[in-house]
C-alpha cells in the first residue's frame, strides 16, 4: 500500500486534532471553579434575579422567577435576615434539554410550583448537604410520594439531587452569603407531581451522564465535541490504511 500525500496530510491533521483534544481535556480538568460572587452591600436583601443576571446563562430561569413573581417573594422574605434560602438555578442549556413543549404545556400554577421546587426554605451551605435528610422539603410543598420530594445524596464533594424523574449534580456555587445560597444545576429539577408518568406533560428527555462538578460547561462541551471528532477520525484512519 502506498501512502499518498493525501493520506499523510490526513494523518497529520488527525494527530493535530488528537493532541488538541488532549490539551483541551487537560485544561478543562484543571480549570478552577468560578469564585462565588462576593456578598452584596449590607443595604437591602440579596436579589436572586439580579445575581443570576450577572452570572449570565440563566435567562430562562430568571424569566420564570419574574413571571411567577417568585423573585419578588424571595426578596421580601430575605429582607428578614433570620430567613435563609437555597436556590438551585438551572442553566439555559438545562431548559433547552427538556422535551420541547414541556414548559409551554404547564399551567400558571404548575409554573409557580416548578420554580418553588428549586427553592429550599433554609440556607444550606454546600458542605452541609451531608447532614440533610431525604426527601428535602422544598417551597413547592408536600414532599410525599408523587408530590414534590427532592432527595439528596453526597459522595465526597459531589452532591446529587434526585426528583424521581431527574437526577443531577450540584454543578457549582453561584452565590453564598450565609443567608442565601444559589447553586448551578445542569438539569431542570422535574417534580414527580408535574412530570411523573401519570402527568399530561411530555416525558423528559433521557438523562445524560454528568461530568464532574466545577468543570466549565464550555470546555467540557468542546472536549466532548473533539472526542467525537477524533473517534470518527479513527475510523477514517483505519479506512485510509487498509486501502
Ligand atoms: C425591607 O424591609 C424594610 C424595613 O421593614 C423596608 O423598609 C424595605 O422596603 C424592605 N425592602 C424590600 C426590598 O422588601
Ligand atoms: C400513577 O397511577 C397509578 C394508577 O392510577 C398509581 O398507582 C400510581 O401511584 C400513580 N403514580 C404517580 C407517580 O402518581
Ligand atoms: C427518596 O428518599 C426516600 C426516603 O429515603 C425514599 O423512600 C424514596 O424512594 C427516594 N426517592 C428517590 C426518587 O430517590
Amino acid at each position: 500500500m502506498a501512502i499518498t500525500k493525501q493520506n499523510l496530510y490526513l494523518i497529520f491533521t488527525l494527530s493535530f486534532l488528537f493532541f488538541f483534544h488532549l490539551h483541551c481535556s487537560t485544561t478543562s480538568a484543571q480549570a478552577p471553579a468560578p469564585a462565588p460572587t462576593p456578598a452584596p452591600t449590607p443595604h437591602g436583601p440579596p436579589d436572586v434575579a439580579k445575581i443570576l443576571g450577572k452570572a449570565r446563562k440563566y435567562s430562562i430561569f430568571i424569566r420564570l422567577l419574574k413571571s411567577t413573581r417568585v423573585s419578588y417573594r424571595l426578596l421580601g422574605e430575605l429582607n428578614h435576615t433570620d430567613n435563609g434560602k437555597t436556590v438551585f438555578a438551572p442553566t439555559d442549556k438545562a431548559f433547552s434539554s427538556l422535551k420541547s413543549g414541556a414548559l409551554h404545556s404547564l399551567n400558571d400554577e404548575q409554573r409557580v410550583e416548578l420554580v418553588l421546587y428549586h427553592v429550599l426554605p433554609i440556607d444550606v451551605p454546600l458542605s452541609q448537604f451531608l447532614f440533610v435528610s431525604s426527601p428535602m422539603k422544598t417551597e413547592a410543598g408536600d414532599s410525599g410520594d408523587g408530590e414534590f420530594p427532592l432527595n439528596v445524596t453526597t459522595a465526597g464533594k459531589t452532591v446529587t439531587l434526585m426528583t424521581g424523574v431527574a437526577k443531577t449534580n450540584v454543578a457549582g456555587t453561584i452565590y453564598s452569603d450565609g443567608q442565601l445560597a444559589i447553586y448551578r444545576v445542569d438539569q431542570v429539577l422535574q417534580p414527580l407531581q408535574i412530570f411523573g408518568s401519570n402527568s399530561s406533560v411530555p416525558a423528559p428527555a433521557p438523562e445524560k451522564s454528568l461530568k464532574a462538578a466545577d468543570v466549565s460547561e464550555n470546555s467540557a462541551a468542546l472536549s466532548i465535541a473533539m472526542h467525537n471528532l477524533v473517534l470518527s477520525a479513527d475510523g477514517v484512519i483505519t479506512l485510509a490504511l487498509s486501502l
